[in-house]
């Protein structure tokens, strides 16, 4: 039985299994914090109680055991599941025997007083244990259902894409190699659409879940090296339809969120009514307008640049919703991206940037399905024809308009929690200075 379910055993006898991360203790009475992964839980251990239930002699031993119990000791706990005397709903355990796993032999390295960040990484293996720590990973893992249940109900697929590749899908700056036997280089995947690009000529929709790497640079709150990306891919599906399905996941998403996972934004102190706001429709604006207003609002952007963080934030900084950047100048997106029919200059790609100064959380497109169109891209971005022959083979047989997105997970969590630093949404964060433990 888990903490979790203990209004159901109200006045009934019941065991938890967990750890003890806080406790306090008098002369007569201890009152155990215990955890045990579903939830918290104060525990009472009387003297007198034990005394009566287990005996003079027995209820002694054990009342000398319990002194021994230190933070994180793990611990079984045995008693009447009672209501607290004032907060409704929550619901403690009066214990009448216990049994001890293990009592640590050192003291546990993170305490109540402030540690720095670096410490706390350090020991990410003991950090994962902390309420914030905890309640962030419930979070990423009910974004991780609602994603699959939102593309179940919406007929797509799961599709695994390969992490060991031949080639590059976003950009050569940024792989991750590695020796591969005697075929020479292999990378490591920056995402899986290109696989899943084959997957929809034979499913229509599909996505795929998993690891990403890219060799990023950059030391900012927003960079993994490491990370997790959900690419989507949907056959006859332009761009317009791509934006539809990026808001309707999101909106999923944090409506499951909101229903399932309060407990956990309160102890994030999470401001609710922030994400309560987010609502359809999302805002769009073409990356030209965007730029047009960042200048107004005093940034230094220029026609062919990309948004620097602190763009998206001013971009966003009034907005209720998240916002879709849409048709970008061909020269710094993709090469895979459509061309817009009315400005061969732009891609019919979208960036959504979230609302908080959480910056950019989707990328996608509508993806160039004309074989000689992409061939010549290819060729001029100077990327290995032979690599992409299979990608071009697509072009080829049946060819249809389709389009695609790919979110990531610790962007999304961060936002979501309000989390400033990314490295916190990850189990165990991969960063340009870090790769332990
Ligand atoms: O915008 P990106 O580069 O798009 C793609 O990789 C497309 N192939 C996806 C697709 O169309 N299927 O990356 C997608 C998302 C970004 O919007 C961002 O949320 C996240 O992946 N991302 C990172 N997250 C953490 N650390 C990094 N270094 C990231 N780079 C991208
Ligand atoms: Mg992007």
């Amino acid at each position: 039985m888990f903490i979790k379910n203990l209004q159901e055993f109200k006045n009934k006898s019941a065991t938890l299994k967990g750890w003890i991360y806080n406790l306090r203790s008098s002369g007569k009475i201890m009152f155990l914090q215990l955890r045990d992964g579903t939830g918290f839980c104060q525990c009472i251990l009387e003297r007198e109680t034990l005394k009566q239930v287990q005996g003079d002699k027995r209820a002694e031993e054990l009342w000398n055991q319990a002194q021994k119990i230190t933070l994180e000791s793990s611990v079984e706990l045995t008693g009447t599941v009672t209501e607290h005397p004032k907060n409704k709903n929550e619901f403690e355990l009066q214990v009448k025997d216990f049994k001890i796993y293990q009592i640590p032999s050192e003291e546990y390295p993170i305490s109540k007083k402030e540690h720095g960040p670096e410490f706390l990484l350090d020991n990410r293996h003991l950090w994962l244990r902390s309420k914030k720590q905890w309640a962030i990973m419930r979070i990423r893992d009910e974004i991780i259902r609602a994603t699959y249940s939102f593309f179940y109900k919406n007929n797509f697929i799961k599709i695994d894409s390969p992490i060991l590749t031949p080639n590059a899908c976003e950009g050569t700056t940024t792989l991750f190699d590695l020796k591969y036997f005697d075929l020479g280089k292999a990378y490591l995947s920056q995402s899986g659409q290109l696989y899943l690009e084959a997957a929809i000529m034979a499913h229509s929709r599909v996505f795929d879940f998993g690891p990403t790497f890219r060799a990023e640079k950059s030391k900012t709150r927003r960079h993994l090296t490491e990370f997790w990306m959900m690419d989507a891919e949907m056959a006859f599906c332009d761009h317009e339809c791509n934006m539809q399905m990026q808001e309707n996941l999101i909106l999923y998403i944090i409506k499951q969120v909101l229903k399932n996972k309060k407990p956990e934004l309160e102890i994030l102190e999470r401001d609710i009514s922030k994400l309560e706001k987010i609502k359809a429709p999302f805002a769009r604006i073409t990356h030209n307008e965007a730029v047009k207003k960042l200048q107004k609002l005093g940034s230094k952007i220029t026609a062919k640049d990309d948004l620097g963080a602190e763009d998206e934030t001013l971009l966003t900084k009034d907005s209720d919703v998240p916002i879709f950047v849409e048709k970008w100048p061909k020269e710094i997106k993709a090469f895979y991206m459509k061309r817009d029919s009315e400005n061969s200059d732009v891609v019919l790609g979208s960036d959504l940037i979230a609302t908080e100064g959480h910056g950019e959380i989707i990328g996608g497109s509508q993806r160039e399905d004309d074989y000689e169109v992409l061939k010549a891209r290819i060729i001029k971005e100077k990327l290995p024809l032979k690599e992409f022959a299979w990608y071009l083979d697509l072009r080829k047989f049946g060819s249809v308009p389709h389009s695609g997105f790919g979110y990531g997970l610790e962007r999304l969590t961060g936002w979501i929690t309000g989390i400033h630093h990314i490295r916190e949404t990850i189990p165990f964060p991969r960063l340009i200075n870090r790769i332990t433990p």
